[in-house]
């Protein structure tokens, strides 16, 4: 009987393919870095037959380097970078444009019309989110305003759109399924998050043709087998979610209360609210974690544009190390008192503030800062942005209780970091056995369709069974310092604000 799970994470940077087997054990992994294209300033696009012909080659590495045959996969799970927009043609597969990424800030301008038209409110009731960029909605609207033809063709249904997942479930599908899931569709701004559906009136308001849409499904379900050309075998694919709702269930946060914050070029942090969806009154995003059975449970959602991208930037532009590893080093050298703070708002800022146009900023420099101080400043930045998310969850949701924070990505390789995270937030911070969270929960979505698995329940016992902790960071910093420290931090902020959303 075919047991092993096929994980396929297609994020921003590099895509993946993981093997496990049945007791969610990673076997094998195949790996490839994907190139980023900046046509523009503040415009970030991706190559879409890249994307597809990277996931075939990790997929197929993968079973190699596992021995495994395609037969013995009992199921694919598909997890990827959220929002990032797509549109095909539905007979050929070709898409009409590159893949414009989630981080692409061109349709700022839309934003602001559909604000200036009094919709912000109708979209965050429906959908949970703002109406900012990050999201697919005003990605296809600037799709279909600035590609000729493009609107008649989308009405005659000749064209599909489509999230990451979706794009790769219709290839890997020869073409057969055009659907997303629950928690993908969650982020393009046209769900409706209560009610699982696409939104009509949302669609009307911002005149996107209903015939683009994929079908929406549980993130544990049918979505089709794989053209027996592709990887040898016709597999079934049974699981699909959004990168970070994937590692939410990676991280086995199934009971409400239960967060997690994933560290990679940005920062996500989740938080399992259950069966019913929190409005925030703090500017957090409200969306689905998983719907499994037609059931959904609900999350609040911080997202920081920039976490690992801070280091990069000390080792690709400042050039203070020469690579990653060394930043929590040098930070460790630098003189504790010395007032550094940078904001890292190098792409504007995300939650709680969502300001596109801040820009970033060091402050508090003396004739003592050097590379240590900022090193230190920018690993702390990360920090108190993940504190800044946490007392907006906690004002939001006092249900919220004690906090243990589990993190992964890959800035929890710095023991320096993940200390001072749990100094920041005051509570215990823990780091899994397992670090690809992500893959995880897309092949644990998988297992769950075969019937291999249960699903999410909320027994700890359950929970042990994919979750183990490699270590835990507990605050060491009293509570007053901490205090006295993020108030220094929200002042630097406020310094880089521009109010203009
Ligand atoms: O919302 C964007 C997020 O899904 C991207 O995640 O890990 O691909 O950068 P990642």
């Amino acid at each position: 009987m075919p047991e092993s799970l096929l994980a396929l994470d297609q994020g921003t940077t590099s895509t993946r393919a993981i093997l496990f087997d049945a007791a969610l054990t990673p076997r094998a992994t195949h790996q490839i870095e994907l190139p980023q294209h900046f046509p523009q300033p503040g415009w970030v696009e991706h190559d879409p037959e890249q994307i597809f012909a990277h996931s075939v080659e990790c997929l197929r590495g993968a079973l190699a380097r596992a021995g495994t045959a395609p037969g013995r996969v009992a199921g694919i799970g598909i997890t990827n970078q959220r929002e990032t927009t797509l549109v095909w043609d539905r007979a050929t597969g070709r898409p009409v444009h590159n893949a414009i990424v989630w981080q692409d800030r061109r349709s700022a301008p839309i934003c602001e019309r559909l604000r200036a038209a009094g919709l912000e409110a109708l979209l965050t009731q429906r959908t949970g989110l703002l109406a900012d960029p990050y999201f697919s909605a005003t990605k296809l609207m600037w799709l279909l305003e600035s590609i000729p033809g493009l609107r008649a063709r989308a009405e005659s249904g000749e064209l599909a759109f489509g999230t990451v997942d979706s794009f790769l479930l219709h290839r890997l599908t020869g073409g057969r399924v055009h659907a997303t899931d629950a928690t993908n569709a969650a982020r393009t701004m046209l769900l409706d998050i209560r009610r699982g559906e696409w939104d009509e009136e949302i669609l009307r308001a911002l005149d996107i043709p209903r015939a683009l849409l994929p079908e929406v499904r549980d993130c544990a379900a049918d979505f089709g087998t794989t053209d027996p050309a592709l990887l040898g075998a016709a597999i079934p694919i049974r699981g699909m979610a959004g990168d970070q709702q994937a590692a939410t269930l990676g991280q086995a946060c199934f009971r409400p209360g239960m967060v997690k914050s994933t560290y990679g070029t940005g920062c996500f942090m989740l938080l399992n609210t259950g069966a019913a969806p929190v409005h925030s009154g703090h500017r957090l995003l409200t969306t689905i974690a998983w719907q499994i059975g037609g059931a959904r449970t609900y999350a609040l959602e911080g997202a920081i544009f920039t976490a690992g991208a801070a280091v990069q930037w000390l080792r690709d532009g400042l050039r203070i190390i020469g690579s990653a590893a060394e930043a929590g080093e040098l930070a460790a050298g630098a003189d504790p008192e010395c007032g550094v703070v940078m904001v890292p708002a190098f792409t504007g800022l995300g939650a709680p503030h969502w300001d596109a146009s801040a820009r970033g900023a060091i402050l508090g420099l003396t004739r003592g800062a050097g590379a240590a101080e900022i090193a230190r400043a920018a690993l702390e930045s990360v920090a108190w942005q993940t504190r800044d998310l946490l007392d907006a969850m906690r004002a939001d949701w006092p249900d919220m209780g004690d906090t243990v924070l589990r993190v992964d990505g890959g800035m929890t390789a710095s023991d320096w970091t993940m200390r001072f995270l749990a100094d920041a937030l005051q509570c215990p911070v823990d780091v899994p056995a397992v670090a690809e969270t992500t893959a995880l929960g897309a092949a644990y979505l998988a297992g769950v369709a075969a019937g291999l698995l249960p699903p999410p329940g909320d027994s700890a016992e359950q929970e042990a069974t994919h979750w183990r902790r490699r270590v835990r960071f507990e605050p060491a910093m009293p509570a007053e310092e901490a205090d006295r420290r993020h108030a220094g931090w929200r002042d630097a902020v406020g310094r880089v604000l521009t109010g203009q959303g």
